[in-house]
């Protein structure tokens, strides 16, 4: 068993970094994990104009100037084709569509994504990448990614050379539909739906740190999400959906839903990988399929990790992450 490991410095295609005083530690905490992060724009005011993607590239990088930062803006709105130029040269590289009322901040979702097909048509032309955020609002918990597969594969249809992401999956049923879409379209995998199942969040006691959305499902959903990683097949790479929220918006009448996993996240997912025997897929996952999806050249720094445990903090700037409290077997090797 290997007592130190290389990898190349992780990309993570799906990161909520939040805003205003929040905004500097959680950017930290990406920066001590990762080389590069996609930004998700479900702030508040939202990322959905050329002066929004700027300003909130500046602020990421004021907090983490070593982080490479790739933005997203809400697909919320038809833009202008000179509207998503402008966007596209501040930084953004894809737009992220939110169905309406599914999740953390989605209160201005569409509920009707063709209405958005003149911008989609556009973002094909000029070679914006489509982030999904798929669930069909109002179908039952378990069913709602399953249910909104439908418009994935209209979207495929309709705009064929659109590279598109399904964002975070999680279900058997999704899996099995990117997989036999064309190359253009891939998904992200978060580290909390390879290791958690419903039974982690209301199996015994209730345990809020795990609830976020897309929910972890069944087993065989996880299975399938596993087989898909662990295969080492190229349409499915890292985007953690490190979604953190104080502590005080997760354990109350109405808690928030999202998985803090950035600080933890690369660890884990050496503990998964060599459980599997599958390390020499790990740094495919973590550099090499997300960025050739992103048309972005691929990560060129390397980082030691070693295996020596460590204590899960209960909370980590104000969040509860994935694992607290739990010994974690590998670590990144700071430069001395
Ligand atoms: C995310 C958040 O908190 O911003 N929550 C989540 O449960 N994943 C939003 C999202 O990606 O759905
Ligand atoms: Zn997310």
């Amino acid at each position: 068993m290997p007592q130190e490991l290389t990898l190349p410095l992780p990309d993570d295609f799906h990161i909520h970094l939040r805003q205003g005083k929040d905004l500097a530690n959680y950017a930290n905490s990406a920066e001590l994990q990762f080389g590069r992060v996609l930004a998700m724009p479900n702030t508040e005011p939202p990322i959905n104009s050329p002066e929004s993607v700027k300003k909130y590239k500046e602020e990421i990088l004021a907090a983490a100037p070593s982080l490479e930062v790739l933005l997203t803006f809400k697909l919320n709105k038809n833009y202008e084709e000179q509207e998503l130029l402008a966007m596209q040269k501040n930084g953004a590289v894809a737009a992220k569509y939110y169905p309406l009322g599914v999740t953390t901040n989605s209160q201005d979702g569409i509920s009707k994504i063709e209405d958005m097909y003149p911008t989609i048509a556009l973002m094909e032309k000029l070679n914006l990448v489509l982030c999904l955020h798929g669930e069909e609002p109002g179908a039952f918990c378990l069913d709602r990614e399953k249910d909104f597969l439908k418009h994935l594969e209209k979207i495929c249809k309709n705009f064929p050379k659109l590279r598109v992401v399904l964002e975070h999956v999680s279900s058997a049923e999704a899996v099995e539909c990117v997989k036999n879409l064309p190359p253009n379209v891939a998904a992200t995998v978060t580290v909390h739906h390879l290791i958690l199942t419903l039974n982690d969040i209301v199996g015994d006691s209730l345990r809020p740190q795990n609830f976020c959305k897309p929910l972890p499902k069944l087993p065989k959903d996880k299975e399938a999400v596993r087989t898909a990683v662990f295969s080492g097949n190229k349409k499915f790479f890292l985007g953690t959906d490190s979604a953190p929220h104080s502590l005080e918006k997760k354990e109350c009448l109405c808690g928030a839903a999202g998985v803090y996993s950035a600080p933890v996240a690369i660890p884990i997912l050496i503990e998964e990988f060599e459980k599997e025997n599958k390390l020499d897929l790990l740094s495919d996952f973590l550099s090499v399929f997300g960025s050739d999806f992103y048309q972005i050249p691929r990560q060129t720094k390397k980082v030691v990790y070693i295996k020596e445990k460590w204590q899960v903090p209960s909370t980590i700037d104000g969040a509860v992450p994935l694992r607290a409290g739990e010994t974690l077997e590998w670590q990144r090797k700071i430069d001395v």
